[in-house]
């Protein structure tokens, strides 16, 4: 095993910037997040006696202000909460279509108008974000949301000093954002992107918040914030209206649960993709990977098909459950998962276009996330986003936030990919007022009743592979929580039926293996993009009930830190 790991620390160092090749570590509490700002934020509530939720709520609003790519109160999300008592909540802010929103306003010459959805009005959902953080501060916090949101609208009013990190995000999208006065006033310097040390000031971003702080939901969903929100949409061709905004609602439900190798694992039932995310496990289950090896071409193909399967169903079967009767229970019933193992050979590749005409089952960017434990037994997985990095990149009016352009997410035509090269089916075709389907799937496992692991990650279409990886890494592979969130990572999505790896991920030996076995291996992602995500993640020892936690190298910014 120490091997094992030696090696893929030495890949590792000459392949990846390691941020933490050791965990922070605790006692009492820890606080992950993708801005190490915001993890301080999150920190000083903890300290200051509130729980995990309400520095769940804290940090949702910092990261909003700290990392804006991401962070939002512009978009959506969801959020898992285990409580020290025992119960599991799941709190579904995602966006929804506009009432008024017709697909074929998004099609034009029989195509998906990208540049619509992407970069317009119309490919805005109506934002989640502040009625899911304030619903769960209202039901499971224990302070006034004046207090969590000070530290937010302090860093927005009062400005904070940018790292490599943060400037590495600003800097992206200098063209884009020189296209709106009111984004270019804020997010760049004199017209020129932001330098590290510089100070970003966010005033505009400070009274909207400030404004949340003061009245609540209702300054976002019905004040003049709404007005603001709903002129600039609607002057630019958008169709969401006031009432689209009064009528949005948080809900709560439970998290979709299955087990993995003796551990329960508890995430995020649709619009989420944790059901996926426990398909894949479910088929893991009966294979031995920590024999076969870390990264070995065997342990790697009965994942590929793992992956395969689930995202084939996932594809084809879920959507909002308000809208889509979802057959979550089946896909993931013994029966079925033995059904998948059957299909699956050793030592041959899948084919995934015979999987498109044979379903299985007989029936019918960007994003963030965070984890954070408490003093008190609690601990809260969030994950929440504006779709694409900065959503559509415009700010209505002088409000300060970004509007998401989230609803690139559903399927718009069916067959037709999206920014992530996902191909869906009819379960998620946008409708009036309906949740796109998310890939969104913050975790939380325990072990006999006690919390073991917090994780989740940003990434589109990768964040359920990538979860799933550093899942295994640490029950399978025994790796620290450091080096499981850095360790190199693959991805397959069904279709496009391709392998898709970090560079260096895979030895030429393996991928020599799994070519002869039929893998397309491809460097990189489908979309051409980089993003490997980057999760954010807390392991407690079971024997000490010691936490550590790391923050994922692949997003220099973030910070784990815990007392
Ligand atoms: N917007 C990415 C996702 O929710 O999957």
């Amino acid at each position: 095993m120490r091997k094992c790991l030696l090696s893929i620390m030495v890949l590792l160092c000459c392949h990846i910037a390691i941020a933490q090749s050791a965990p922070e570590t605790s006692k009492n509490a820890m606080v992950v997040t993708a801005q190490h700002l915001a993890t301080n934020v999150g920190l000083q509530i903890l300290k200051q006696g509130g729980n995990a939720i309400d520095a769940a709520v804290a940090v949702g609003y910092a990261l909003a202000v700290v990392h804006p790519c991401c962070g939002n109160i512009g978009g959506g999300g969801l959020m898992l909460i285990h409580r020290a008592n025992g119960k599991n909540i799941f709190i579904n802010f995602r966006e929804k279509a506009p009432a008024k929103l017709q697909r074929d306003m998004l099609i034009h010459n029989n195509k998906v108008d990208n540049k619509k959805i992407l970069f317009g009005y119309l490919g805005s959902g109506v934002p989640g974000t502040v009625k899911g953080l304030n619903l769960a501060l209202k039901k499971y916090g224990t302070m006034p949301l004046k207090i969590v949101m000070q530290p937010a609208i302090r860093l927005a009013q009062h400005g904070y000093k940018l790292t490599a990190g943060d400037v590495k995000f600003l800097g992206k999208f200098t063209d884009v954002f020189r296209q709106h006065m009111n984004v270019a006033k804020i997010f760049l310097k004199s017209g020129k992107p932001y330098k590290v040390g510089q100070i970003l000031l966010q005033s505009e971003l400070a009274h909207t918040l400030s404004l949340i702080a003061q009245h609540g939901s209702r300054a976002f969903y019905r004040g003049n914030i709404a007005k603001q929100m709903i002129k600039a949409i609607q002057a630019h061709g958008g169709v969401m209206t006031m009432k689209d905004l009064a009528d949005y609602r948080a809900k709560i439900t439970k998290p979709v649960v299955c087990h993995y190798r003796g551990y329960k694992v508890m995430s995020s039932p649709p619009p989420g993709s944790g059901t996926t995310l426990c398909e894949m496990l479910s088929i893991l289950n009966a294979y031995p990977l920590s024999k076969m090896g870390f990264h070995s071409a065997e342990s790697i193909h009965y994942n590929i098909e793992a992956m395969r399967y689930a995202f084939a169903d996932r594809n084809h079967y879920l959507g909002d459950p308000a809208f889509v009767d979802n057959p979550a229970k089946k896909l993931l019933s013994p029966q079925y998962i033995k059904i998948i193992r059957q299909q699956i050979k050793a030592n041959k590749a899948g084919n995934s276009r015979a999987l498109l005409k044979k379903h299985l089952l007989q029936e019918s960017p960007n994003t963030t996330h965070y984890s954070i434990v408490d003093q008190y037994g609690n601990a809260v997985a969030v994950t929440y986003t504006l779709n694409s990095f900065f959503g559509n990149k415009r700010i209505p009016g002088n409000t300060g936030f970004f509007m998401n352009d989230e609803l690139d997410d559903f399927t718009i035509i069916p067959g037709k990919s999206n920014q992530f090269h996902l191909i869906q089916g009819k379960a998620n075709l946008l409708a009036p007022g309906k949740q796109p389907l998310s890939s969104m799937s913050p975790t939380i496992i325990m072990k006999n009743n006690k919390l073991f692991m917090v994780v989740g990650t940003p990434g589109g279409s990768t964040i359920i592979t990538q979860i799933l990886e550093v899942i295994e890494n640490v029950i399978d592979f025994h790796m620290n929580i450091a080096e499981a969130v850095a360790a190199p990572r693959y991805h397959m999505q069904w279709l496009p039926d391709k392998v898709y790896i970090e560079p260096h991920a895979f030895s030429k030996e393996v991928i020599k293996q799994l070519e002869k076995m039929g893998y397309k291996i491809h460097v990189g992602l489908a979309s051409g993009e980089k993003r490997w995500g980057a999760v954010m993640a807390i392991k407690r020892n079971l024997k000490t009930g010691e936490y550590s936690g790391a923050a994922d190298p692949r997003r220099p910014a973030g910070a784990a830190r815990g007392y």
